[in-house]
């Protein structure tokens, strides 16, 4: 049994510990909001935060996460400023990528809640959007640092 902390709430899986966490968010728990795209930690659809960080959860083994804090999209409140930036700002086209865009804004902005535009750029840059919804996206994350600001 391997336990884990995911959205504040306590589980106890018992799987192979080499199994992605991907697969045992999606599979396992039923928490499918957390999407596989490339499931080789190229896309950053799959991206969930462990520890304040965003991470790639179909490359992140759940071995190394015991005890530790994750946070998938189910986590994040809808009256998040990140969330209501994005809905302000109509974002997604297919929305395929936008849950993992969104927990990588909500990583930036908790390390640095007054980001400029290239910082932006650079944080959001690793995760893929195939419909190109990047323009959205950063006046989205620039949106949500303003509300955070207030
Ligand atoms: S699905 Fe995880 S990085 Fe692409
Ligand atoms: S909105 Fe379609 S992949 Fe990003």
């Amino acid at each position: 049994m391997i336990k884990l902390i995911i959205n504040d709430d306590e589980y106890s899986v018992d799987v192979d510990p080499d199994t992605p966490l991907l697969w045992v968010l999606r599979d396992v728990l039923g928490l499918t909001g957390t999407k596989f795209g490339c499931g080789a930690g190229q896309c950053w659809g799959c991206t969930v935060i462990v520890d304040g960080k965003a991470r790639p959860s179909c490359t992140t083994k759940i071995s190394g996460l015991e005890g530790k804090k994750i946070t998938t999209i189910e986590g994040i409140p809808e009256d998040h400023p990140v969330k209501q930036a994005w809905l302000e700002e109509q974002v997604p086209q297919c929305g395929y990528c936008q849950p993992g865009q969104i927990m990588r804004a909500v990583a930036l902005l908790d390390e640095n809640p007054d980001p400029d535009r290239d910082e932006v750029r650079k944080a959001m840059s690793r995760n893929l959007c195939r419909c190109g919804t990047y323009p959205r996206i950063e006046a989205a994350v620039l949106r949500a640092a303003r509300e955070v600001a207030k």
